[in-house]
Formats: C-alpha cells, structure tokens, sequence
C-alpha cells in the first residue's frame, strides 16, 4: 500500500492523463446512460480524475488513505468524501455511476473481495446504473523479475521510483524504493504493492454474481483495459 504522501503520489503520476481518461468515462455514460448526474469514485486516491469529471457530475469518493482524501476533498471542495474500505462500506446516497480506477480493485488482492467490493458497487448504483472498474494484470500479463524505473518531478521535487516485479500464488508482489530530493535534501521511502491477479473469466462471474451485466472494452482509459457494468431494473 502506499506509504508516500498524496504530495509525492501526485508528483510521481504527473504525466497521467487524467483529464483525457475523465473525458473517456464521460463518452461512455453519455452513449450508455444519458443523463447521469451523479457518480462515486470508489478507491478516489488524490480525486484528479474528480476535479475533471465534477465538471459535468456530482462527485462523491472514498478511499482508505485519509492523506489522499485530505487532497481530493482541495480538488473537489463541494463533494463528499469518506474514508472506508471498498469491501465493507454503505453511504447514505446511490449513484448514477460508480468507478474504480487505476487498477484500484487489485488491493483487494483476493476473488472473495473483489466479488465483496462488486456487491458494494451495485448497492450504490441507481437502477439502469453504470459501474466502470479499470482492472489489474491477469496472471498471465504480470511478468516476475522485472525492474521498473520511474523519474518525475514537479515544483522543485525530484522523485526516482525503482520497482521489482513479483509473485506469490495468485497476487503480484511489487516492492517499490523512492528517493525523493526536495530542498531540505533527500528522503528514502519503501513500499510494497500486493495485488490480486485475476482472469477475465473470474471477474466477469464475480460481475455477474453481483447482479451486473457486463461488456469488458479491452483498451479502456489507458490499455488496461475496461469492465463496464450495469445494473438490471
Ligand atoms: C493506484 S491508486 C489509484 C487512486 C486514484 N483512483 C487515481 O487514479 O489516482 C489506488 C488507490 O486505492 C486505494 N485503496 C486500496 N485499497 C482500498 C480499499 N480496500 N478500499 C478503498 N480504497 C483502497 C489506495 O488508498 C489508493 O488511493
């Protein structure tokens, strides 16, 4: 999980398009469910994607990690957000639409939580509702032994990432060093990323034992592909 602050995760995904990707969600609703006012970004991180798509929606979020919701509550001042687990929690409203992107769905790390977290889903989305949820690599695209090296800087922090890929039965394993160079000098931060790996098959009974249609667009916001979901009336 991330052990870096929300400063230093928005510095290290700088280059992500998020207004493009917020643009392609909105294409989507509109040919799928015009009309839609409302969404949930379910595991919202920093709400970069909110400050785009609360242009043309009513933006609520959640997410574990109360620093990342510290600045998507800056980003987006009229939405609310709550700190929760996507496997276990129950807001008071529902939602034209709900998301759960870059790849936010691995953490849950086994099929029993994703199939937990797609009940969640539902029970938020209006009738007719769409849900939008960017999946993790299938164990068959997640590759052990590479190294990763990532170099982002933004307003006078440096930031070097460097990655190991791993695996352990069904869940990748990804431990992660930064070194981040500000103008009080360098710190060293570490973090390790376990994520589930699961089969498109897997994911689409746990879609359909949620009580949801689905189609999977296989580029989506970003080449990971897409699983969109929609509430039976
Ligand atoms: C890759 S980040 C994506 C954040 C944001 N959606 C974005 O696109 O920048 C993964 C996010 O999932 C959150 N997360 C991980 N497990 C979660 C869980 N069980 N429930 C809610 N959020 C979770 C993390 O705190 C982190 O903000």
């Amino acid at each position: 999980m991330y052990g870096i602050s929300a400063e230093y995760y928005d510095v290290v995904y700088g280059n992500k398009n998020y207004e493009r990707e917020a643009h392609v969600v909105r294409r989507m609703v509109a040919e799928r469910r015009p009309g839609s006012q409302s969404l949930l970004d379910v595991a919202c991180g920093t709400g970069v994607h909110d400050l785009h798509l609360s242009r043309y929606y009513e933006v609520d979020g959640i997410d574990l990690n109360a620093d990342f919701l510290v600045r998507a509550r800056e980003r987006n001042p009229r939405g609310h957000y709550s700190e929760g687990d996507m496997c276990d929690f129950s807001l008071d409203r529902m939602y034209d639409i709900v998301v759960c992107l870059f790849s936010s769905i691995g953490y849950v790390r086994t099929l029993d939580n994703v199939r937990k977290a797609l009940v969640r889903f539902r029970e938020h989305l209006t009738d007719g509702g769409l849900l939008f949820v960017e999946p993790w690599f299938t164990p068959d695209e997640w590759i052990p032994g590479r190294v990763h090296l990532l170099n982002a800087e933004r307003d006078g922090i440096k930031i070097c990432r460097m990655g190991h890929s791993a695996v352990r039965g069904a869940v990748s394993l990804n431990p992660c060093e930064y070194l981040v160079g500000t103008e009080e000098g360098l710190q060293h931060y570490r973090e390790t990323h376990e994520m589930g790996l699961f089969t498109m098959q897997e994911v689409q009974e746990a879609f359909a034992a949620a009580g949801l249609a689905v189609d999977y667009d296989p580029i989506g916001l970003m080449g990971r592909g897409l699983y969109i979901g929609t509430k039976k009336e």
